[in-house]
């Protein structure tokens, strides 16, 4: 058993009501942390939300908040510090797919990608950064893609949007490493979650089947093993790492 030392920890996980957001907060909370969840669908949050404290027993602070909305980030980052008293760890995941060819994707939604992929999670890590330092350290994760390393044709604006947040990432490693911030990104190749239930229109595993043929593993990843390694990589076991961008792909990127 790793002894991860996240009881009683502050956690702020984005896009926690469905996917990989939400197997994260209840993977936290069943840690021992306190987590606070944002999404827009105010039901679909509350229901999460209920399920997980039922689940571990944590207390869960849920707000509708858009995270490409500055005042509604800087409410929901004020009310999560008003209930627990700070924020220890920060996960920005909040997110969608965006995947098309140059031609297609105009100025508009370029900007939209950016706001939601690169200024949310700047926005975040502003607010958050100096409650982490008061506290004497913290840990930040930014959810990427391995297009962010290595990019695909007709994977736009997506591919852009994640260099810049693996870039992100490295930057702040690196100023914050003093303070005991640490700042990691996992870049994700295919893992199961609502954007892709959504999409196959009723038949999922038929569609994750379809497109495990491109893993060398040979399946699409798992929302819990994705939380598994974020809860790794905030926990004290992972105290020496810090700027690192790690594939969650199962081998699927042409990059390390
Ligand atoms: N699953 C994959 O294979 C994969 C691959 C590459 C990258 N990713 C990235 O991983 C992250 C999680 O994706 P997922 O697959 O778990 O997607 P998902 O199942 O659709 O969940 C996305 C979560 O983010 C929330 N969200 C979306 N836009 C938001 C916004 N503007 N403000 C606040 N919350 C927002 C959603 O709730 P609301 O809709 O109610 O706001 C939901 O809780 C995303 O950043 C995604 O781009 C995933």
């Amino acid at each position: 058993m790793l002894e991860l030392g996240l009881a009683g920890k502050i956690a702020i996980v984005t896009g926690g009501s469905e996917g990989l957001g939400r197997a994260c907060a209840e993977r936290l909370a069943g840690e021992g942390a306190r987590v606070a969840v944002c999404a827009r669908r105010k039901e679909v949050l509350e229901r999460a939300a209920a399920e997980i404290r039922g689940a571990t027993g944590a207390p869960i602070l849920a707000r509708a908040a858009d995270v490409t909305r500055a005042e509604e980030v800087e409410a929901f980052v004020a009310a999560t510090v008003a209930e627990f008293g700070g924020v220890d760890i920060l996960i920005n995941n909040a997110g969608t797919s965006a995947a098309a060819t140059f031609t297609d994707v105009d100025d508009a939604a370029w900007q939209a990608d950016l706001d939601l992929k690169l200024m949310a999670a700047i926005r975040f890590c502003r607010l958050v950064i100096p409650h982490m330092r008061r506290r004497g350290g913290g840990r930040i994760v930014n959810v990427t893609t391995v297009g962010g390393k290595a990019p695909a044709a007709r994977a736009l604006p997506t591919s852009v949007t994640r260099a810049a947040g693996i870039n992100l990432t490295k930057s702040l490693a690196n100023e914050y490493a003093a303070d005991g911030i640490r700042v990691n990104t996992v870049c994700l190749g295919l893992v199961k979650s609502a954007q892709w239930e959504r999409r196959a229109k009723g038949d999922p595993e038929a569609y994750y089947r379809e497109v495990a043929r491109r893993v060398p593993l040979g399946r699409v990843g798992e929302a819990h093993e994705f939380a598994d390694l974020v809860a790794f990589l905030v926990s004290e076991r992972a105290a020496y790492i810090t700027g690192t961008a790690i594939n969650f792909d199962g081998g699927m990127s042409s990059v390390v």
